[in-house]
């Protein structure tokens, strides 16, 4: 798979962190060390692409970093690459380094990014690393196994005492504005009600509801999760209790959600798609996501991937209020 054009590439990550990134820096790394390549390390996202913060990664520099959360390459929000100058100072930095093609792990907002820097010369390709399962063109993102199963552990946790309390607790589970977390950890822990941004959400009935019913029925605690998206978790315990007589109780679960070792499912995708994003590039082959579809590692170009919309799978909006009678 030699390509003349394509002797040094960049990795970065980018957004809010995720479990499976470092798994994913590492098949960057090993694969491009498979094949030649020298592969460079950029560091807190676009900042470093801005700033130079530039390094070789040896493929015994990422030794040790697969069962870690988080990122050994920093991660940043970096305001000054979304105008046209930070663009243009990370293409000029880019050749500094004799980049010859760059790859991107992050979410969408860093996938815009990466199409910048494709259409303006560096050959870029991205692949998903968030929590939130929110990329639209690809079934998984790396991160979000982990992320359930911190979630699962936790609610698991708070259901113990919930349920020896007879409390209701309300808790608030990350997805600023994508519902997958709460509605597949919300199952997974057989929660009474779970609320998400996509659906909209009447208290009386979506939330009383179900408790009142089920209180009807001897039961005196009960679990509700809420997107980040949908919020006011505090303010609805308060009103819960008010109208149900049942203590209840707000957690927020937060940044705990975002952290520790990933699990196998995270590791072994972010394994696979590091590694794809490598060939892609030696392929020729750029302004591209490295995604998950029918199950199958793919790729698709960046502009139609970031055009295409994901919905919440009904039925499991279904099943979930189905298991809570
Ligand atoms: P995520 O990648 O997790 O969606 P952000 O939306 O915070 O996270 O984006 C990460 C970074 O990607 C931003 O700080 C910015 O540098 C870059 N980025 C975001 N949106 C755009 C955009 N529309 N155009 C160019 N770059 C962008
Ligand atoms: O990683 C995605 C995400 O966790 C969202 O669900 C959440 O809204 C956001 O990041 C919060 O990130 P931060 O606290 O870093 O701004």
């Amino acid at each position: 798979m030699e390509n003349r054009n394509i002797r040094t590439i960049g990795v970065l990550t980018s957004g809010g962190d995720a479990p499976g990134m470092n798994a994913a820096i590492r098949a960057v790394v090993r694969t491009g060390a498979y094949y030649g390549l020298k592969v460079c390390g950029v560091k807190r996202g676009y900042n470093g692409l801005i700033n130079g913060e530039i390094k070789e990664m040896p493929p015994r520099s990422v030794s040790e970093v697969l069962q870690r959360g988080g990122t050994c390459l920093m991660t940043a929000r970096c305001l000054e690459f979304k105008e046209k100058a930070g663009v243009e100072r990370a293409i000029q930095i880019a050749k500094v380094f004799g980049l010859d093609g760059l790859i991107v792990i992050g979410g969408d907002g860093s996938f815009r990014g990466a199409r910048d820097l494709s259409n303006s010369g560096l050959p870029t390709i991205a692949m998903p690393g968030t929590i939130d399962n929110d990329i639209s063109c690809s079934e998984y993102t790396v991160g979000y196994d982990t992320c359930l199963n911190t979630v699962k552990d936790a609610v698991d946790k708070i259901r113990d005492t919930a349920s020896s309390h007879e409390r209701c607790s309300v808790i608030e589970v990350m997805g600023r504005a994508a519902g997958y977390i709460a509605l597949e950890a919300g199952i997974a822990c057989g929660a009474d009600v779970i609320l998400i941004p996509e659906k909209k959400t009447d208290f009386d009935e979506d939330v009383l509801r179900p408790i009142l019913e089920a209180k009807q029925r001897g039961k005196m605690h009960a679990i509700v999760v809420v997107a980040e998206g949908v919020g006011g978790v505090l303010e609805m315990a308060q009103k819960i209790e008010a109208a149900t007589g049942i203590e209840s109780r707000a957690t927020i679960l937060g940044h705990v959600q975002r952290g520790g070792s990933p699990t196998v499912r995270d590791r072994v995708i972010a394994s696979q798609m590091g590694a794809r994003c490598v060939e892609l590039l030696l392929e020729g082959k750029a302004n591209r996501i490295v995604c998950q579809r029918n199950g199958q590692i793919t790729d698709v170009d960046i502009n139609e991937g970031l055009e295409m919309k994901k919905h919440i799978p009904d039925e499991l909006v279904e099943l979930a209020r189905k298991l809570s009678v």
